[in-house]
């Protein structure tokens, strides 16, 4: 069977990452986050205080900054920046309430869609994002667009985000989705859209085992086209 690229795109908190990880660890494929590429430098701008508005300042922050994506013990990936695991680091929601800000500058998406595609040359990926079916990898053979109701795509992050210890209330997490969508999807560069050719999945009542099987059987039938 032929190696395909997967893109699944959607809005925040769809569960498009564990969806994305299950269906990559199912068919043996790569799976890229790349929500975690742009935390990650989110979370470098925030430590090393870059003027977002500064051009230079922000180009020369970008080339300092190297990305890895490494396994713990338990197989987990995880994201390392610069020699550091920041895994935990890019959820919080200090990150997560700044992330948006940075993914709309068109210097640090060249510099992420430039990483996502060398993923990509071997196929054999599954990838998660906002830009991935329409942008980074046009010519994917499978297209997911991912949906959720937004009360219940805040329950989930909520719960997630008290699994890490990390404090929250359903109404920060419910005010920080509103506001990432309205970003993401009105954004110049690149904003969140369904491409001509996604497959949209609506999950908020199916459980995660169906989810993943849909993709699975689509992406099976993409192999053998
Ligand atoms: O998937 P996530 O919630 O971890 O993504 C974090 C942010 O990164 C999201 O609010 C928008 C941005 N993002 C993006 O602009 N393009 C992508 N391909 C992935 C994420």
């Amino acid at each position: 069977m032929k190696k395909i690229i997967i893109a699944i795109d959607g809005y925040s908190a769809c569960g498009k990452s564990t969806t994305a990880r299950e269906v990559a660890r199912h068919l043996g494929y790569v799976y890229g986050d790349s929500g975690a590429m742009y935390r990650a430098v989110t979370y470098y701008l925030l430590q090393n205080k870059v003027p977002l508005d500064d051009p230079q300042a922000l180009q020369q922050a970008l080339e300092q900054i190297n990305l890895s994506f490494k396994r713990d013990e338990e197989g987990n990936l995880q994201t390392w920046l610069n020699g550091e695991n920041v895994e935990a680091a890019i959820r919080s929601m200090a990150v997560s309430e700044r992330v948006s800000t940075v993914a709309a500058i068109p210097a640090v998406r060249r510099a992420m869609v430039k990483i996502q595609r060398k993923l990509g040359e071997n196929k054999g990926l599954v990838m998660d994002g906002r830009d991935i079916g329409t942008v980074v990898f046009p010519e994917a053979e499978l297209k997911v667009f991912m949906t959720a109701k937004p009360e219940i795509r805040a329950q989930r992050r909520l719960k997630e985000l008290q699994a890490k210890g990390i404090n929250a209330t359903l109404e920060e997490v419910m005010a920080n989705l509103a506001e990432r969508d309205h970003k993401d999807t009105t954004r110049a560069d690149s904003p969140l859209k369904k491409a001509a050719d996604a497959i949209e999945i609506d999950n908020s009542f199916m459980t995660f085992e169906e989810q993943v099987e849909k993709i699975i059987s689509l992406a099976k039938e993409r192999m053998q086209e």
